[in-house]
Order: structure tokens, then C-alpha cells, then sequence
């Protein structure tokens, strides 16, 4: 008898970024992050669980994954079936709204979508905690869209299963702060370096590493207090900080990974127009050339003016707080 189960979530945006693992194979943090999960670009994933099949066979935007992108779908319901006791294979569809590898987090709501799809196909019954420890080891970014609004992620402690137990994400309850993010998709093409192979180069070479991780707790702790005041300011300019610092990490890697663009930086600018015309707009990047920033909703309209103005080229949405994961019921 075929199971099937399909999951949507959505992507979030790390105003605390994650960079950089202490353990690959389980996918454990070294720093904790905390995001916003947004109310676009979607992804939809539907797991059928096919006794009679050959394999497992992977469809991504209705052609089939191959390489690299297949064989960690693949990997991933190894670990489902694992935990599951089970051993057929299952069918994955999975449809997004975003493009693949643009740096808008892709992987984050596909991992999610994947783990409660996949738990649910396989008949595992896991709570938000073990859904998002779950969703981590696809991709650890992935372990905060299982949760909607502000979400914090822990690097957990330990090693092992210890560091498997304690690295997981949570809600973060921000009841008065709803801002908007508008994105700049200056380029919407595959990236040079994948956020994994650049993190792990990070971590390896880059001698600024260590302090922007050590940084990034004094970060959190700011930030957290000021998502509770409802500070836009405080929380754009500890959130562009730290994006920055990420970026410049990256730059002392050896060799260089440079996500930046001419448009980037013409996007940039133009945020630092706004906050001198007196409009609170903050940046944040993470492993593409896209710009996101931080803006009161009644300001959004006009930031995302100025954006496109100062890209041409690019394509501008505007984003709000959106929803955790779950499962469709049809
Ligand atoms: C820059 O979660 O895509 O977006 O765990 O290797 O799959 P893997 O990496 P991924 O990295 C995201 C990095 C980031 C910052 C962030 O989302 O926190």
C-alpha cells in the first residue's frame, strides 16, 4: 500500500547568520542564528512511499534531480528510513517558487518541506523539536523554517549524539514586531561556490573567523533583546553587522569567496541613502548577490523603489513574517 504525505514550507532569512560546522556528517552548527521565516516563495513536496520501485526516484521542479542534489534527497530519506525502521524506497516531488541556488534559501524550505513529508510518509511521529533536528541534517538552515515568525537555532554542545540531541531550532515569540524584508534578486542565477563548500573553506582558512563566531554570541543576545523592544533599528543594525562580518570571513577565506556583485553594492548604497533621507532600512546577504533589508511595512513600497533603482536589472518582492511548516491535507 503507497503512503504518501506532502509538506510545504517557506524559506527564512538569518539576521544572526550561520557559518560554518563543527560536524559535517551530522550537519551541527558552530555558531547559533536566529531568522525570520517568510510569507513567499514556498516549496511543496510530496513523498510517496513506493514498495514496488527500484529506487528512490527524485523530481525537482517537474524534471528529475540528478547529481548532487539527488544524492542528498537520497541521503536524506536514508536517514528517515532509519529512524523509521523501514526500507522502501519513496517517490519525491518536490515544486519551487524561488530559483534553485540564488542564495534565497532554497534549501531551507526544501529540507523542511522534505522532513515533514518524509516523517509523515514513513509513519514517524516527531514533535516540532525532533521535525527540526530532523530538517538540520539536510541542511541547518532548514531546521528554522520548520517554525513560522522568529526562530532561534542552537549550535547545541558536545559532540556525537550529544551535539545531535542539543542542536535544534525554536520559536522565538515576538508578539510586536512585524517588519518587512524586501529582497532584491539582483541576479538570480546559480551561485559560484555552494554556502557548503564556502563555510567549510571559511572555517579551514579565513583568519577572521573565529572572532566574527565569537562576535556573533554578543550578536544574539543583543538582538534578542532588541526583537522584544520592537526596535527596528537596533535589530537592523545588529543584524547588518553581522551579515557584513559574515561576508567579510569570507573575503580572508583563501581563495577569496565573494558573493557581492557591482549590483549588490549599488543596493547597498542605496540603503545608506535611505537612512540618510531618514527611512530605518538595514541590510542583510547571505550566499548569493541578493540584498535583503529590513523596513517598516508602511516604508516597504518606497524602499523597494529605491532598490530597483539602484539595480535596474534586478526583480524586487517584499516580504513579511510568514508560517512554520505543514502538512497538506487532501
Ligand atoms: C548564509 O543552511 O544552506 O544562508 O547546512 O550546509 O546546508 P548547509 O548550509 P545552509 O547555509 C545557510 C547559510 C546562510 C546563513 C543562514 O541562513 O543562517
Amino acid at each position: 500500500l503507497d503512503r504518501g504525505a506532502t509538506a510545504v514550507a517557506h524559506p527564512n532569512i538569518a539576521l544572526i547568520k550561520y557559518w560554518g560546522k563543527r560536524d559535517e556528517g551530522l550537519v551541527i552548527p558552530n555558531v547559533d542564528s536566529l531568522s525570520m521565516t517568510l510569507d513567499i516563495f514556498p516549496t511543496t513536496t510530496t513523498v510517496t512511499v513506493s514498495p514496488e520501485a527500484a529506487g528512490d526516484t527524485v523530481t525537482l521542479d517537474g524534471s528529475p534531480a540528478e547529481g548532487e542534489p539527488r544524492q542528498r534527497v537520497v541521503a536524506f530519506l536514508d536517514l528517515v528510513r532509519e529512524l523509521a525502521g523501514r526500507s522502501e524506497p519513496a517517490t519525491v516531488d518536490t515544486r519551487n517558487s524561488v530559483p534553485t541556488g540564488a542564495g534565497l534559501a532554497s534549501s531551507a524550505s526544501g529540507f523542511a518541506a522534505l522532513a515533514l513529508a518524509g516523517a509523515a510518509a514513513y509513519g514517524l511521529d516527531l514533535d516540532p523539536t525532533a521535525l527540526s533536528r530532523l530538517a538540520r541534517r539536510g541542511s541547518a538552515s532548514a531546521a528554522r523554517s520548520i517554525f513560522g515568525g522568529f526562530a532561534i537555532c542552537h549550535a547545541g554542545h558536545g559532540t556525537g549524539a550529544e551535539a545531535d540531541l542539543s542542536s535544534y531550532a525554536e520559536p522565538v515569540p515576538v508578539p510586536d514586531f512585524d517588519p518587512a524584508l524586501v529582497i532584491a534578486v539582483v541576479n538570480a542565477g546559480p551561485k559560484a561556490v555552494s554556502s557548503r563548500k564556502a563555510m567549510r573553506r571559511t572555517v579551514e582558512t579565513s583568519p577572521l573567523y573565529p572572532s566574527w563566531a565569537r562576535a556573533s554570541r554578543t550578536d544574539l543576545s543583543q538582538m534578542r533583546a532588541a526583537l522584544h523592544l520592537g526596535d527596528l533599528d537596533a535589530v537592523g543594525e545588529i543584524a547588518e553587522r553581522n551579515a557584513l562580518g559574515m561576508h567579510a570571513t569570507m573575503l580572508a577565506a583563501r581563495p577569496a569567496v565573494r558573493y557581492m556583485s557591482p549590483d549588490t553594492v549599488a543596493v547597498l548604497d542605496s540603503v545608506l541613502r535611505l537612512r540618510a533621507d531618514g527611512v530605518p532600512a538595514y541590510a542583510t546577504m547571505d550566499a548569493g548577490p541578493n540584498v535583503k533589508v529590513l523596513c517598516r511595512p508602511a516604508d516597504a513600497t518606497r524602499v523597494a523603489g529605491a532598490l530597483h533603482a539602484a539595480a535596474p536589472g534586478s526583480r524586487v518582492v517584499i516580504a513579511r513574517r510568514g508560517p512554520g511548516a505543514r502538512l497538506r491535507t487532501e
